[in-house]
């Protein structure tokens, strides 16, 4: 019996893949693997039998690494798996900074008397926004995210261009002939209305966006980073946006600083809060893992 401890939800569904009279969950405070989402891991966890983690997402963050290379600790994750829910959520986080959509709503929720489609008709004026269409998009690091937003951007009438620090724009994973290849990060932060950012991050990319970084942005440009925290230095967006240099920052993750700014709109790291994603994700970590656990090797490799 192989002994797996499990953090956080993990869909049913992936859960389900592993036979029971082979394994045992949570039943152990020193199993062989660990199969979790978002918790962090501390040294805690560590122990004699673990020979893997295996997280149901994309970034690897929360996990010791640089610890599980040192002890022979194999970690997985679950690469494209959740690419799409990510995807769809920046398109919402793009369409909601070029229309004040929110902002109408909660107008709109405040209105009182039975004229309501006559006080939205007077004042729906100050809610007109931008379209996307003909404008350009900037994306940072074409895995399986930045790839996908890639093609469905240009489907949504965008000039794109795609930018990678790590492979070249042929090499990414899956992406439309039409976008096009900037050879240089100065090139696509040049010119783009919208820039979004999708590289993890590690000891090399941690304040990526930095005051250099931004002052190459175009002026007014709005910043999507659906990535990570740490790859933004806080205090030199903040800047940027109160001196207008940036005119909006849209993230999937909080700040206690960026509450109350207006030109910060925020979600709760809902990227890859779908139904289908969890499922998804849950599987092909229980799918990897278990094939390590019973073949010592790795899928795809
Ligand atoms: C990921 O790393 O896959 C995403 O940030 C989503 C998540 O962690 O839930």
């Amino acid at each position: 019996m192989k002994d797996i401890q499990t953090f956080n939800m993990i869909a049913t569904e992936g859960l389900n893949l592993l036979e029971k009279d082979k394994y045992t969950l949570n039943e152990t405070k020193e199993p062989e693997a660990l199969l979790l989402r978002s918790k962090k891991i501390h040294d805690m966890a560590f122990n004699e039998n673990l020979v893997s983690i295996a997280r149901a997402g994309a970034g690897v963050n929360n996990i010791p690494v640089d610890r599980c290379s040192e002890e022979g600790i194999v970690v997985f994750n679950t690469p494209g798996a959740n690419a799409n829910a990510v995807k769809e959520m920046v398109i919402a986080g793009l369409i909601m900074a070029a229309r004040p959509i929110y902002r109408g709503i909660n107008w709109l929720k405040e209105l009182e008397g039975d004229d309501i489609s006559e006080q939205v008709e007077a004042g729906k004026k100050q809610f007109a926004g931008r379209e996307l269409a003909g404008k350009t998009l900037g994306v940072i690091g074409l895995g399986a995210i930045g790839s996908l937003l890639a093609t469905d951007a240009y489907h949504l009438k965008m000039d794109v261009i795609g930018y990678d620090p790590y492979v070249s724009v042929e090499t990414a994973w899956n992406i439309s002939s039409r976008v096009k290849k900037a050879k240089s990060l100065q090139e696509v932060l040049r010119d783009a209305d919208y820039i979004s950012i999708h590289i993890p991050v590690n000891g090399n990319t941690a304040g990526y966006v930095n005051k250099e970084f931004i002052n190459m942005m175009k002026d007014g440009a709005v910043l999507l980073n659906f990535a990570r925290n740490e790859l933004i230095v806080k205090e030199d967006l903040i800047e940027a946006l109160d001196n207008g240099k940036l005119s909006k920052y849209v993230t999937d993750f909080a700040e206690r600083e960026f509450f109350g700014h207006d030109r910060i709109m925020m979600f709760p790291h809902l990227g890859a809060s779908t139904e289908e994603a969890e499922v998804q994700c849950s599987i092909m970590a229980v799918n990897t893992l278990k094939y390590f656990l019973e073949t010592g090797n790795i899928i795809n490799s």
